[in-house]
């Protein structure tokens, strides 16, 4: 029988690293034939986790430019989609999770007839614009779907109320603790001169991230705002942020934190050094959708920056707290964590909603099972 042609589309860092490990398995399937196809909506970001995973694109569309509006990915992608499905013909499209580069390569997918695999599916918030326009995009990749893999119940319980049939959802756990689990080394030893200084016991350290297109602008000031607050409350707060490469985060960092003492406003990181650093720190506030999922495995806090989470379970465990980017409620919050241990205790306890680190293997025996590849 012929090999299963499986095409796998990804854009962006986060979806990179979440599918870094089942483009791996895919590889190592001999029943499979794995062709990547990248539309590189980030540059930079997106070659970090390549080049960590080792992974090399078929195809590389190249899209990105500075300050791109959601039209400009969507028409890029859409167009250069074409061609490359239309030439390869796979027996199934895979994309992964929320951006626009996932809903388009469903898309460009479904214009061709190629059957569509939606990793990471069933994520709900239920309001329109928060996550902006990530929330939009899981709902119309869903619609596309021909299979979904749901990370979790709640994900599968989702899809099942919006009348997918169940015989066309399975949960595998979240490919993100995949890669974390292969990642994080109690040893690792960073080649960033400032994050080997810090002291991570004597000091209480935050790792900060924001890049939320609902959040730029005031939203964002109104954090940077609780930090500096923060920052000035206590001379063991150290705050190390490592700036999204989004000019329009840029701005406002540059505007309203640059200078202040005890930051450490650095590049991304390569996702190596990141997530040895979430497992070292105190604490740690963002809006991240994916950095909601690794926290709670790594047993940290975390404050999310955003008044809506479609990652409940972590909420429901204790280790994420909802804050929304109103400055007195995130101060009040991380204030009381960092003085008060009971209540430190009480979220930093390691719970794991999201998988056990064979997502990837459960995908890849699916798609064999689903396409007359299973074994006899
Ligand atoms: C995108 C996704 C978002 C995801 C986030 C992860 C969409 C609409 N947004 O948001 O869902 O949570 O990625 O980080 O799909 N840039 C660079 N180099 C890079 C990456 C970005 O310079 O490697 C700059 C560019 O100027 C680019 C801008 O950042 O135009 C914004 O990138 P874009 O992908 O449009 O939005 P993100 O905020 O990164
Ligand atoms: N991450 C990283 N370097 C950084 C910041 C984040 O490697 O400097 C990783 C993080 O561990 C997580 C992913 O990037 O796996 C999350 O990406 P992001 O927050 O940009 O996107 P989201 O998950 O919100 O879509």
């Amino acid at each position: 029988m012929d090999k299963l042609k499986v095409m796998t589309i990804f854009g962006t860092r986060p979806e990179a690293i979440k599918m870094a490990p089942l483009v791996k398995k895919l590889a190592e399937e001999e029943r499979i034939r794995s062709i990547v196809a990248v539309t590189a909506q980030h540059r930079e970001m997106l070659d970090q986790v390549l080049r960590l995973f080792s992974i090399k694109a078929d195809y590389d569309l190249d899209i990105m430019k500075e300050g791109q509006s959601l039209s400009d990915i969507t028409v890029k992608a859409l167009q250069g989609l074409e061609g490359i499905i239309k030439g390869e013909k796979p027996d199934l499209v895979m994309v992964h999770g929320d951006t626009s580069t996932t809903f388009v390569g469903a898309l460009a997918a479904f214009y061709q007839q190629v059957k569509v695999a939606h990793v990471e599916a069933g994520l709900r918030t239920y309001h329109k614009y928060s996550p902006y326009p990530e929330e939009m995009n899981r709902h119309l990749t869903g619609v596309l779907a021909d299979l979904h893999f749901a990370p979790t119940s709640t994900a599968r319980a989702h899809l099942l109320a919006e009348n997918i049939p169940a015989e066309r959802i399975a949960v595998t756990g979240n490919t993100v603790i995949d890669a974390l689990l292969a990642t994080v080394d109690p040893n690792y030893c960073f080649t960033e001169r400032e994050l080997n200084q810090l002291d991570y016991q004597q000091k209480k350290v935050i790792l900060l991230t924001a890049h939320r297109r609902e959040n730029l602008g005031q939203p964002l000031d109104n954090i940077f705002k609780a930090v500096k607050e923060l920052l000035a409350s206590d001379r063991r707060i150290e705050v190390i942020f490592p700036v999204h490469l989004n000019p329009g985060v840029r701005k406002t960092v540059n505007r309203v934190l640059a200078g202040t003492e005890r930051i450490h406003l650095i590049e991304p990181l390569d996702y190596q050094p990141f997530a040895n650093l979430m497992a070292r720190v105190t604490l740690i506030l963002t809006d991240s959708g994916g950095i909601q999922e690794e926290a709670p495995a790594l047993g940290k806090p975390v404050l999310v920056l955003r008044n809506t989470t479609e990652r409940p379970e972590a909420v429901e465990a204790g280790t994420v707290k909802l804050v929304g980017t109103d400055p007195a409620k995130i101060l009040i919050t991380a204030q009381k964590l960092l003085q008060d241990q009971v209540a430190y205790q009480k979220m930093a306890n390691a719970v794991n909603p999201y998988g056990d680190g064979r997502a990837s293997q459960r995908i890849v025996n699916r798609l064999l099972t689903e396409y007359g590849r299973g074994k006899e």
